[in-house]
């Protein structure tokens, strides 16, 4: 998901009549005193999986349950991501950051090389079986999604030298999340539901936030060719193994384009590069995303269009948190805002590749729970206020287009991030094609 979230201190907390917002965006800068290597730790032993055949986990061998393709010309996608699971994030999982006792401890790049490895191995392995369980896809069915979108780390794809000419070590990270992924594609055939991957993190970090692993005022991966090329490694890769069972392959979230001509320039080679090599490795039949890379949908006209790609999904992020022009702006601010955004996208979506919003949220603040001790139950009572109007906007927008993924199904304690939250606190609709504002942008 979007930005800095990491030390976010919320000391006040929005209400309904007051939308100028008390929580501010903090940088911090805790990547000090780095811990050298830490000890190489056991790497998933999966073998392959063909794209076609069902995955060799422990944990299943039946065959692929068989789901009802999905018409992505013709379907609105409506689906939740699974943060915070394979990527962890501060914010969506405090307990795990707070566990550690260290402070210097900011993301899965220093979560690596601060800790024991085996115990945190250990600790991982009970997230990544806990966080989310069969169950979670069989609630997101019952709500009437119909995609998952599941964030991964390039720590977490067992590469073999075999597959790059480049490096495979994923130090200091620690690797072994594959195996549940696996496993989660199961559930997803099982629940009949879509399954979009997304590269969270890139070798090197393309964008500098802890959600791609490591928080930096120095992301690599674009000025490295390196870290480029082992990324389409990457990418084949998991197209090989898992193509089959998974309906879209995104080749990376949110690169920082803003950051340079060269992260914008490097970051539309990648995006072609990386779709000829999946297309050359395993053919036209899945779906390829890629991202506006915070250029906005008009700096992607005619990019991967037919006949250069087909398949092609853009997959635009909309908060309206992550500065302080868009934190001033009041409820009816927020509304007319989003309801702005829709002639662009409809019009970029018409004229070239489907085009679905693949991150958003009820927060009109960003005052995630991080630090604070309130209660959820207090949270849950002032969000009703704003939450399902600004619910609908959005899903307003994601319905003109191809569709709309919310960030993100769970949250510890970030209520308003949180679609199981929602659907509890009654804010977000049981079926979510029923509305109480419609009409709302007209
Ligand atoms: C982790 O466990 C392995 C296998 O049990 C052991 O060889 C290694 O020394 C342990 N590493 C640390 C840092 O304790
Ligand atoms: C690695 O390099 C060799 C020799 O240049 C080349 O033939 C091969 O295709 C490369 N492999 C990958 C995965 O890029
Ligand atoms: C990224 O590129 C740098 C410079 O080429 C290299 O030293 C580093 O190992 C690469 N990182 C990864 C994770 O491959």
């Amino acid at each position: 998901m979007g930005f800095l979230f990491l030390v976010l201190l919320c000391l006040l907390f929005f209400t309904s009549t007051e939308a100028n917002q008390q929580c501010r965006l903090r940088l911090n800068n805790l990547l000090g005193g780095m811990n050298p290597n830490p000890s190489t730790l056991p790497t998933a032993t999966v073998s392959s999986a063909s794209v076609s055949g069902s995955p060799s986990t422990a944990t299943s061998t039946s065959a692929l349950p068989s789901r009802t393709p999905f018409d992505y010309a013709n379907e609105k996608i409506r689906g939740v991501n699974l943060g915070g699971w394979f990527v962890l994030e501060p914010w969506i999982t405090p307990s795990i950051f707070e566990n550690t006792n260290d402070d210097a401890i900011v993301d899965e790049f220093t979560l690596g090389q601060r800790t024991d490895p085996n115990d945190t191995l250990k600790m991982l392995q009970n997230h990544w079986d806990t966080w989310i369980t069969e169950d979670d896809f069989a609630a997101i069915a019952a709500a009437g999604l119909n995609h998952v979108r599941i964030p991964l780390g390039y720590w977490s794809v067992p590469l073999t030298p075999s597959d790059t000419n480049q490096s495979t070590s994923v130090s200091p990270y620690i690797p072994g999340a594959w195996p549940y992924l696996l496993r989660a594609l199961n559930w997803a055939a099982t629940h009949n539901i879509h399954v979009i991957v997304d590269l969270h993190g890139a070798p090197g970090s393309q964008n500098g936030y802890d959600n791609s692993g490591q928080r930096t005022d120095n992301p690599q991966w674009a000025l490295s060719s390196q870290n480029v090329s082992r990324t389409i490694d990457t990418m084949v890769f998991v197209a090989r193994e898992i193509g089959g069972m998974i309906d879209v392959l995104e080749l990376l979230n949110e690169p920082a384009g803003f950051r340079s001509e060269t992260f914008a320039d490097v970051t539309r080679q990648y995006f072609q590069d990386s779709y000829d090599a999946v297309r050359g490795a395993v053919g036209d039949d899945i779906r390829i995303g890629i991202g506006d890379a915070f250029l906005g949908v008009d700096n992607w006209d005619g990019f991967l269009t037919a006949p250069n790609g087909q398949g092609v999904i853009m997959d635009k992020h909309m908060y309206q948190i992550f500065s302080n022009l868009e934190l001033s702006r009041s409820n009816d601010e927020h509304i007319s805002f989003a309801c702005s955004q829709i002639p662009d996208l409809v019009s970029y979506a018409a004229s070239n590749i489907w085009t679905i919003i693949g991150e958003w949220s009820n927060a009109p603040t960003d005052c995630a729970k991080w630090l604070n001790g309130r209660g959820a139950v207090a949270q849950v009572r002032k969000m009703n206020v704003f939450a399902d109007w600004y619910w609908e906007v959005q899903i307003e927008i994601g319905e003109r287009i191809n569709g709309w993924i919310f960030w993100a199904w769970k949250a510890e304690n970030a209520d308003e991030w949180s679609y199981q939250r929602g659907l509890e606190g009654g804010w977000i609709p049981q079926d979510p094609t029923s509305r109480l504002y419609p009409n709302i942008c007209s």
